[in-house]
């Protein structure tokens, strides 16, 4: 295969790398995309450090074997800021793209000085994640949220199932923090799942405030380490869908389907 006919592959536990493929598509609508979606390992957010990554590490030898990519997006705060030094290493010729909570931003931002991350108990637990708050936002206050639930919720509303309001409201009021009047400014959407359902969020939310979505940030990273290809080689009907429990149902099958990615 020649590298432009070679994928990018777009990597998550489930279906949040979807809102950075949207992204990418757009930055790259010449290129061809696989996304894979790790749903026999999801929910990420509550697994051992070590077991994750191994299984991360070994999953991308299939997938590189079996798709031969030009580039991978890892769409997936909770993998990347695990796994991302490991796949690197174990996969030296194969560039990376990560995703890691939008600390820098945030902080470069906020008025307050109170930033909210908002995330899998996974993520908010990395050492990675403590690294970013200490070289980024060391003038800030930052209020790590780790949500057990939202990840699936998020899987839930996009599938059209049912969401209570209260279930939401109970996971995002932790961000809202108010130090003597200094009030949250900005959430940080520290997981890839989160953006589908940032709507529920902005209703139910105490005080308005910017939900920061990293997703465009990713997709441009992705085009600028990518040459531009001339034609539009690849029409979006090329793209696929792997799921690695191989047996996605019905729901899922129509979620891929409309986001134009045919299951393998
Ligand atoms: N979408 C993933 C992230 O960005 C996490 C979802 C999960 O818990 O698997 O962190």
């Amino acid at each position: 295969m020649s590298s432009e006919d070679q994928p990018v592959l777009v990597f998550d536990s489930g279906i949040g790398g979807l809102t950075v493929l949207r992204e990418a598509r757009l930055l790259m609508p010449e290129r061809r995309f696989v996304y894979v979606a790790d749903d026999a390992g999801f929910p990420y957010g509550g697994w051992a450090e070590d077991a994750l990554r191994d299984r991360i590490v070994r999953l991308f030898a299939d997938l590189l074997r079996d798709h031969d990519p030009v580039l991978c997006i890892i769409a997936c705060n909770t993998a990347f800021t695990l796994a991302g030094t490991a796949l690197r290493a174990a996969y030296p010729d194969m560039p990376f793209v990560g995703t890691v909570p939008a600390i820098k931003p945030a902080a470069e931002r906020t008025r307050s000085g109170q930033v909210s991350v908002l995330a899998t108990p996974g993520t908010v637990q990395r050492d990675y994640t403590r690294d970013l708050i200490q070289s980024f936002a060391s003038q800030c206050h930052v209020n790590l949220v780790g949500s057990p639930r939202l990840a699936r919720m998020a899987e839930a509303y996009v599938r059209g199932l049912p969401v209570s309001d209260e279930a939401v409201a109970a996971e995002i009021a932790p961000c809202f923090v108010d130090v003597g009047g200094a009030r949250t400014d900005i959430v940080v959407l520290g997981c890839t799942h989160y953006p589908f359902i940032a709507n529920v969020f902005r209703r139910l939310a105490p005080w308005p405030v910017d939900w920061l979505d990293p997703a465009e940030a990713i997709a441009r990273r992705a085009r600028s380490l990518l040459p531009r290809l001339a034609d539009a080689l690849h029409p979006a009907e090329d793209d696929t869908a792997r799921l690695t429990s191989g047996q996605p149902d019905f729901a899922t099958r129509r979620l891929m389907n409309s986001f134009g990615l045919k299951v393998a």
